[in-house]
This record gives structure tokens, C-alpha cells and sequence, in this order.
């Protein structure tokens, strides 16, 4: 990739799939005899997913990127504000997860139906969310951002491989506790690099149709 600036948002699409993949598959499986790991796992990971997209990965698409490709496609300006709409959703939705873990963990089994049916909504959502910025905003920033805009992009982004420079400098923080993650998660779930598996998921039904309400 060509653009900095463009493969930090790939990167960090690809560690947020990696992660709710990694969720779906966990409570597919359940606790099994390891409830304690389990659900810390899972704590940490719904973590990892209220923080670092908000502290983090949109910071930069909304102050950086999108405005620049706004700007100049009336596409993805459309796009971007139904994305920003839909933001507060997810917020909620993952709020939501955060206080139902609790539930299943001490009240027992009787709370996992309502827990596994939200996250895998959750789960959609936010892969319908990032598809839709791969498939059609991205795209649309390599067609109609010119070289100056990019060179400011991806200056403004900084060396995301150093946690210095860019308007938006790289958290360490995050990086931690992704590797904390990474490192408690079963082997099999695939967890320890980046791997955006898009096939893992349902058919994106939703980008043809808007973004689900
Ligand atoms: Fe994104």
C-alpha cells in the first residue's frame, strides 16, 4: 500500500475483526472448564473494543481521512454521515455487552441466550461498519484525493510504527493490551496477528441497503 495513512486504518480494521471474530468463536464454544479465563478474556476483549476505537482508530478517521475524502466525493460524504449516525448505536450496543457479561458469569446460563444473540448483532454491526469503509470510502479516497492530499494525510498520521509524530501518535497502551489478548486466547482462535477474514462472517447484506438501524 502505497499510502501510510491508508494502511494504519487497514492495520487497525484488521486487529478490531480479529478481535469480534475471536468473540463469536469464544462464545460459540462457551466457558467450558475454564470459566475464569473465559470470561476475563472476554471482559478484556469488549474493553479493548469500547476504548480503542473511540480513543484511537476513529480519532483519525474522522479528523484525517474523511473530511479530506468528504470533500471531494459526494459518495462517501453520504456514507460518512450515515457511519457517524450509527456510531451512537454501537456505543450503546457495546455498553450494553459490558454490563450482560457480568450476568451470564454470576447468574449463570439462563443470561447467555441474551448475551450470544447481542454480541453476534454487535459482531454484524460492526463488520457491516468497517466493510462499508473499505469497500466504498476508501476506495473512494484512492480516486479522488490528489497527491498533495495525501502527503499531508499521511503526515498528519505519523509513523504509526513509533509512538511519536502524526497528529494521532500510536497509543502504546492499545498495543499492550491487544498482545494481553492475543496471548490469553485459545492458539486455535487465530488471534496472535492480524488476519481479517471477511468470509467468517455473513454476507454483508446491509451495505447494498444502508446501514442496518
Ligand atoms: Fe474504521
Amino acid at each position: 500500500m502505497k499510502h501510510s495513512s491508508i494502511r494504519v486504518i487497514h492495520e487497525e480494521h484488521a486487529s478490531l475483526i480479529a478481535v469480534l471474530r475471536s468473540m463469536n468463536l469464544m462464545v460459540e464454544r462457551g466457558p467450558e472448564d475454564r470459566p475464569e479465563v473465559f470470561f476475563d478474556l472476554l471482559r478484556a476483549m469488549l474493553f479493548y473494543m469500547d476504548e480503542f476505537p473511540e480513543k484511537q482508530h476513529q480519532l483519525k478517521e474522522d479528523e484525517l481521512l474523511f473530511p479530506a475524502v468528504a470533500a471531494r466525493s459526494a459518495v462517501a460524504r453520504e456514507l460518512i454521515d450515515k457511519l457517524a449516525g450509527a456510531r451512537a448505536l454501537g456505543r450503546r450496543k457495546i455498553q450494553e455487552l459490558q454490563q450482560q457479561l457480568p450476568a451470564w458469569e454470576m447468574l449463570g446460563d439462563s443470561r447467555r441466550p441474551l448475551f450470544e444473540a447481542n454480541l453476534r448483532s454487535y459482531v454484524e454491526f460492526c463488520v457491516d461498519h468497517i466493510q462499508l469503509e473499505e469497500k466504498i470510502v476508501i476506495p473512494e479516497a484512492l480516486r479522488v484525493l490528489k497527491e498533495a492530499d495525501w502527503l499531508q494525510l499521511d503526515a498528519n498520521f505519523g509513523n504509526q510504527g513509533e509512538p511519536v509524530g502524526g497528529r494521532y501518535p500510536r497509543e502504546p497502551l492499545y498495543d499492550r493490551l491487544y498482545a494481553r489478548i492475543a496471548m490469553h486466547s485459545p492458539a486455535s482462535l487465530g488471534l496472535g496477528r492480524y488476519h481479517t477474514d471477511w468470509t467468517a462472517f455473513s454476507p454483508l447484506q446491509s451495505a447494498a441497503h444502508g446501514m442496518r438501524a
